[in-house]
């Protein structure tokens, strides 16, 4: 591991399970070297780089990395389990599951102001994690998902924001951040060489406030679930479909309002749910995906009969610009 944040001119894109294998295998030297017989704590969110950071460190260290995975509520249908599975079960991790979600959602509550609402998020994750941290004894370094578009951004000012894994300087650990030189494309191959599952491995964006961006305005538990439930119909359908892996990110958003519709004969005011569906590079500027007017069908009829408060779904056609990726 270098100390420098440069890539170097000279290195070659991790392109195929061999090139990952050299990857890791040197990675796992040079943790060990770095760590010895000391303790690393990592968030673990369950997004690509987080997860792939955690099994390199498993590979070097096993059970020498406490890894913590908060839920806060606004996850996504069936990640906390799946993190449990694949890390407790699979890897035989040292995994701190924390069930935060009453404690971020109270706090939530009444709270309309999107940014408001990611500062609360944000804040409320790393006073969850240093408290997990405070339980613990020896830990000196911390595990950082780190890409190097990250590294990039933030030298560029771009980016000094948004993830809610951002932690602060106060905790006073020492950084591990074993694929900080990497882009994404190269953590995804080296995932898959570390025994990822795939639905991990080729797992879309998802922002650190996750489902709390896509319940606009104040946050209400029924309209939560909603947007989870619609969410997880739309997954399933663009896996059937081959889309998965194939679009950048799409998502289900419910807004607060409602309209008039009819179920089994009797007037119904429900919630409306939002499919958006987006391709991009740079996620600067971002085109929409059109779907097949039969998959669209299938999925209005999915979603509102299987997902309670929504009588109707629309489909946002609008690029970026004039609108974000995210509706808050
Ligand atoms: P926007 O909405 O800004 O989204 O066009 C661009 C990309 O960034 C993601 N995004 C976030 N990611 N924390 C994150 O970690 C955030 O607060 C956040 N807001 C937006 C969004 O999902 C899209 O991929």
């Amino acid at each position: 591991m270098t100390d420098s944040n440069k890539r170097p001119d000279d290195m070659q894109r991790i392109t195929t399970p061999e090139l990952a294998k050299a990857f890791i295998d040197e990675q796992i030297k040079a943790l060990q070297e770095q760590i010895g017989d000391k303790k690393v704590l990592l968030a673990l969110s369950g997004g690509v780089d987080s997860s792939v950071v955690a099994a390199l460190l498993i590979k070097a260290i096993g059970k020498q990395l406490v890894c913590v995975h908060v839920n806060h509520g606004l996850l996504r249908k069936g990640e906390p389990e799946q993190v449990i599975s694949v890390f407790r079960g699979e890897m035989d991790a040292n995994l701190i599951y924390v069930d935060a979600v009453d404690r971020f959602l109270d706090l939530l509550a009444g709270v309309t102001d999107p940014e408001q609402k990611r500062h609360i998020i944000g804040e409320e994750f790393i006073k969850v994690f240093a408290e997990e941290a405070a339980k613990l004894e020896g830990i000196q370094f911390l595990g950082q998902g780190t890409i190097y578009p990250d590294i990039l951004e933030s030298e560029a000012g771009i980016k000094a924001h948004h993830n809610v894994g951002g932690l602060p300087e106060e905790l006073n650990f020492e950084l591990v951040e074993p694929v900080k030189l990497l882009y994404k494309d190269e953590v995804r191959v080296v995932g898959k060489e570390l025994g990822l599952p795939d639905s991990m491995v080729n797992r879309q964006p998802f922002p650190g406030p996750g489902l709390g961006v896509r319940c606009p305005g104040a946050i209400t538990r029924d309209r939560l679930e909603a947007v989870r439930e619609s969410d997880a119909i739309l997954r399933e359908e663009f896996a059937k479909n081959g889309l998965e892996g194939k679009v950048w990110q799409y998502f289900t958003v419910v807004p607060d309002f409602k309209s008039t519709g009819i179920k089994n004969g009797k007037r119904t005011f429900d919630w409306p749910c939002i499919i958006r569906a987006i391709n991009t590079t740079d996620v600067v500027e971002v085109t929409v995906e059109h779907l097949p007017a039969e998959l669209i069908d299938h999925l209005v009829q999915r979603i509102t009969t299987e997902v309670p408060g929504i009588n109707r779904v629309l489909y946002d056609y609008t690029p970026k610009p004039p609108a974000t990726v995210e509706y808050e």
